[in-house]
């Protein structure tokens, strides 16, 4: 029995957002648990230059004002995406705002970005980089725009002034549900001219090595829209694509009352559809453009998975809610044992191994 199989009903019995609250002011402190990262070198990942000690990444949304970075890579994550930050703080929704629905593992959020700006981003990230020696891992940071704003690339261009020369990857957020208009950013022409935008803006911050852009989709997308969507990461030069989001779906075996709430479903009852749009993503751009993968990844099975649908990193959030602590170590774990069984060295050679693309290959081989 772990020390979280402890703790845990004591947390769910507690507000969500007090328990996340309480559970971010206990990573600040001393008493953090710490746990050496799995060193492995069939786990590391190269990508976009960078390198990821292992594939398990923390989800933004955790993190929303980046104050518990080195914790979390403490807990032997192998990167953090921190945000989503909107250049001016914002308080987003009425609370209460976070519901679970436990037997299921799932939850719903309609946070709405609240975060405390720009400024405080910054400081933090600052803070951060004076650890030495810094804690092993990539950061990547995840912008979004405020609620007010009518021309969303005035916020992301902003944020990426200020951002670019602190991040080891941007993600550009335009799939929350909960920000009214986000969403609409996914289609060809306004992603087109937003990143066109985006593009020159970090030119012009990072003269050298500019961080990689990635952005990320909802997986409640039309297989049409995938299609459109793949020609504009590709006509726009995106480096890579994070999928998926929470969804809009309301699968018909969750609890009656957390079903009616209204935001974005995470957790179990999104996994498959979020395996099924990495796939489809994997297939039409013929694993050229890389992946992190998730959503209800709580083992170390479904994060192999979503690799061998195409994913080339993969991150978690409401698995670490249900599991606690020890998640990254123990997707880690289990991932050298799959890794093992189905005969790789490395973690790099399952990915995409379940798609058409893959079995082509092997087939080649
Ligand atoms: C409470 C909560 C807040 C979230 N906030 C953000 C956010 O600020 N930005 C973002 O890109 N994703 C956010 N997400 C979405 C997660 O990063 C992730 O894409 C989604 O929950 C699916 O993964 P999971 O099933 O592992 O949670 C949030 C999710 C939850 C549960």
């Amino acid at each position: 029995m772990s020390p979280y199989d402890l703790l845990r009903p004591l947390f769910f019995k507690m507000e969500p957002e007090k328990a996340h609250d309480l559970t971010l002011k206990a990573l600040q402190s001393p008493l953090a648990p710490r746990y050496a990262a799995i060193k492995d070198p069939a786990l590391q990942v190269t990508l976009w230059d960078r390198r990821f000690p292992n594939p398990v990444g923390l989800a933004a949304g955790f993190d929303k004002n980046a104050a518990v970075v080195a914790p979390m890579l403490r807990l032997g994550f192998g990167f953090v995406e921190v945000g989503t930050v909107t250049p001016k703080p914002q308080e987003g929704n009425p609370k209460p705002r976070v519901f679970r629905d436990i037997p299921n593992e799932a939850v719903i959020n309609r946070m709405g970005f609240p975060n405390g700006g720009l400024n405080v981003f910054k400081d933090n990230l600052s803070k951060f980089s004076d650890i030495k020696p810094r804690p092993n891992g990539v950061v990547g940071l995840n912008i979004g725009m405020n609620k007010d704003q009518k021309e969303p690339a005035k916020d992301y261009r902003l944020l990426v002034q200020h951002l670019a020369p602190m991040a080891d990857y941007l993600t550009i957020n335009i799939s929350s549900p909960n920000t009214p208009g986000l969403r609409d950013l996914q289609k060809r022409e306004p992603l087109m001219d937003l990143i066109g935008q985006v593009i020159e803006e970090r030119g012009r911050a990072c003269k050298i090595d500019p961080p990689p852009l990635l952005v990320k989709f909802a997986p409640d997308l039309t297989e049409e829209q995938q299609g459109e969507l793949v020609g504009a990461v590709i006509d726009s030069g995106i480096d890579g694509i994070i999928l998926t989001n929470t969804t809009l779906d309301r699968p018909d075996y969750l609890d009656g009352d957390f079903a009616l709430e209204k935001g974005g479903l995470s957790g179990a009852p999104v996994r498959d559809k979020s395996t099924a749009v990495i796939r489809n993503f994997y297939e039409l751009t013929k694993g050229n453009v890389p992946i992190i993968g998730l959503g209800g990844i709580s083992s170390g099975a479904e994060a192999y998975e979503k690799i061998k649908a195409g994913a080339s990193l993969v991150q978690v959030y409401t698995g670490l809610i249900y599991k606690g602590p020890t998640i990254a170590r123990d997707i880690n774990q289990d991932l050298l044992t799959l890794l093992k069984q189905d005969g790789y060295s490395q973690i790099s050679e399952a990915v995409g191994a379940d798609t058409k693309l893959g079995k082509k290959k092997k087939h080649a081989a």
